[in-house]
Order: C-alpha cells, then structure tokens, then sequence
C-alpha cells in the first residue's frame, strides 16, 4: 500500500487529512505538528498518528499529547508526502528533507513556481492537465483562486476556443478563513501583481488572460468576475450555461445572495468541514450583451484544493485514467451529491 503523510496540519492538512484517512486504498500515516496547541489534541481525537520536530518532543511530551515519532521518522516511511505548510514554507521542507530523502512531494498554491524559491516545474490543475502530472516528483496543486478559474475556463476553451478574445477576471478575495484566529482588517486590499495570472498560463499557456485581485473583510468565500470577450456576437446565455451543465466541481445556482448563504447551507447540511469543494456559478449574475460574457462565481477557498490534491495524488503515484481518478473522487468527496444538493437548495 502506497504511504502517505501530510506535513502541516493548517485549514488544508487537516482537511486532507480528513479526506485521505478515510480512503481504504493507501495507508495514511499521519500529520505533522509544529505547535503543542489544541489542533494537536483534535488530531489526536481524530486518531491521526502525530509526528513532531524532533527538538520539540518534550515540548508536546509535556503538554501530555501522545507523539508517534518524528517528522523525518515519518518522511523516511512514506512514499509521497502532501506539503501543507504556511505559504512559502515548502521551499524549505523540499530543500531539507524531501530531495535529501528522495521523496515526491505535492505542494500547495502559496508556494512560487519560478525563481529561486521555485518548488516545482508544473502547476496542476486537474480540469486541464491532469494527465502530465503522471510520475512527476514534485508539482504544485494550483491556489483555490487558481483552481477555479481552470475549472471554468476549460469548458469555455473546449467549446468556443478561437472564438474567444480575451479574458478579463477580477478576484474578490476573502481576507482569511472561519477558522483562523487572525483578524479580518476593514480595508479593500489591492494586489499590484497578482500571482493567479501567470499560474494560469502555466497550464493554459495561450489564455489571453488579465487578472485584478482585491481581498475584502471577509471569512467565507471568493467571487470572481469573469468578462470573456468574443470576436463577433457572443454565444447565447443557454449555450453559456449548457457549458457548465455536467462539469464535475462546477454547481449552477440561482438565488444565493452572497457567499455566506453558500457557506452556511453548507454548514446546516453538514458538508465535511463546511465545505461544498466546488466552484458555484450565479446564474442570476449571468450577462451576455454583444460580443461579452459576464459570469460571476464563488470559490470555495478551503474546500477547493482538497479533492485537487486527491485527484492529483492519483495521476502522480497510482498513474490512474482520469476518468477513473475522478470516479474515485466523486466517491470520497461526494461532489456530484452536492452538486446536485445545493442546485436544489438555491434554484
Ligand atoms: N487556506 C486556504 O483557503 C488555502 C486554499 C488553497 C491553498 N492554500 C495554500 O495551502 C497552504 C497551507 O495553507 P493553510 O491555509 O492550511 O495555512 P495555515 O492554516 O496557516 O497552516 C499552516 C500550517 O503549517 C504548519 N507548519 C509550520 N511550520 C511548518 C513546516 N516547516 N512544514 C510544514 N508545515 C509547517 C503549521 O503548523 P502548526 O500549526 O503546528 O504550527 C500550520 O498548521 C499554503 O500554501 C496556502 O497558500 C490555502
């Protein structure tokens, strides 16, 4: 059985946790903490096996919290490790322990893929390339933001490629998640150059592509506003939804009045985590006027990457067809059950 460990145990390691303990086909073997504070003792309630620097053992050792071994006990045991450190900590895991110790390694969205800091050469995404991930050693699992905007471009791409001229995104980010503890500032936050951009053309290289972020003071959930220019007249509002109709992640909804009635309903139905893991498009924001399309959509932040890195796990170490990737997915994750939930709820 293929091991597993997940090194970081933040608002996407424990969600990964979550998700890949319960999946029978590989042995999960734990999580890594660097903190003795009470996330700690909620994976040890989960009976996720604790691994911990090996400086800080007394440390979590006197705080009564039981620890299977350390991190690089753990690394040495497994055959890929899913990075899920703070944003730019990946860099430095790769560079002291996963080349050391020959390990692959998946990586998450905060960390860079060009310059010095670089962790890998490709950016997954799973909607558009997730085929030339096969027996990679390191890849990056595109941002939340990243992930959304494939999901949504590729249909578009598949089914009116030259057609289209452009497009245009504006990113309204939340400023932080439910859980973190950090405060929300009440200030509209600008981004002079926003990653999302070039991470997109990694695996859409020929994307005309023009993105704007703003973070606003708010916990739940990402809108994007995509305007995509046509040549001539644009395709029908009909032909634009009939896109999206079957997309596996992508839910059509139409009397949602903002992210938190999204979050919420997810909450009240008792989604793992709160989350939906998809990209919701509001079909009520849905404008088309000459040679425009106006889509606008929210992106569930937290929820988003987590069957990503699934999927991804599956085409790097299992080498599976993606349609068989995705069967797996669908099956752990329940996506196309929410899908079909929430198009209910909010229709
Ligand atoms: N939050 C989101 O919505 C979101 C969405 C998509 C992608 N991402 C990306 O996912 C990554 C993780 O984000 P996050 O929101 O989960 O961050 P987070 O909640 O701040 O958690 C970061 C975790 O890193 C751990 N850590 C500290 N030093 C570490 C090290 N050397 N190696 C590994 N882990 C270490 C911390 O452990 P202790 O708590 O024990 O100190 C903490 O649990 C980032 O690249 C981020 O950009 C985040």
């Amino acid at each position: 059985m293929i091991r597993i460990f997940i090194n970081g145990y933040g608002n996407i390691g424990r969600r990964l946790a979550s998700a890949l303990s319960a999946d029978k086909e590989i042995k999960f073997l734990g999580i890594a903490k660097y903190t003795a504070d009470n996330k700690t003792q909620e994976a040890l309630e989960k009976r996720f096996d604790v691994y911990v620097p090996s400086e800080l053992i007394r440390h979590f050792k006197e705080r009564n919290y039981r620890i299977t071994g350390t991190i690089k006990d753990a690394i040495a045991q497994s055959d890929i490790v899913i990075d899920a450190a703070k944003e730019g900590g990946g860099f430095e895991n790769k560079k002291r322990l996963y080349e050391p110790m020959k390990k692959p390694a998946i990586f998450q969205g905060g960390e860079d893929r060009h310059g010095d800091r670089s962790v890998a050469d490709i950016i997954h995404n799973s909607r558009v390339n997730y085929e030339k991930t096969a027996g990679k050693t390191y890849v990056i699992q595109g941002s939340c933001n990243v992930s959304g905007i494939g999901r949504v471009m590729q249909p578009l791409i598949e089914r009116f490629g030259n057609e289209i001229k452009r497009y245009d995104l504006t990113l309204i980010r939340r400023s932080a998640d439910l859980e973190d503890s950090k405060q929300v500032h009440d200030s509209i936050e600008w981004d002079k150059n926003p990653h999302h951009q070039n991470d997109v053309k990694d695996f859409i290289p020929s994307a005309n592509l023009y993105v704007d972020a703003y973070k606003v003071p708010s916990r739940m959930m990402h809108v994007h506003q995509m305007t995509v220019r046509f040549n001539g007249k644009s395709p029908s509002r009909d032909r634009i939804l009939e896109a999206f109709h079957n997309e596996f992640g992508i839910a059509l909804l139409s009397s949602a009045k903002g992210t938190a009635d999204v979050r919420t309903k997810a909450i009240q139905l008792g989604f793992e985590h709160g989350d939906t893991n998809m990209v919701h498009i509001h079909q009520e924001l849905l404008r088309v006027e000459d040679d425009t399309v106006k889509i606008a959509y929210s992106d569930d932040q937290t929820g988003m990457v987590i069957p990503e890195n699934y999927l991804l796990l599956q085409s790097m170490i299992f080498k599976c067809s993606k349609t068989e990737a995705i069967r797996k997915t669908d099956h752990l994750f329940q996506i196309s059950k929410k899908k079909k939930i929430l198009e209910e709820e909010f229709n």
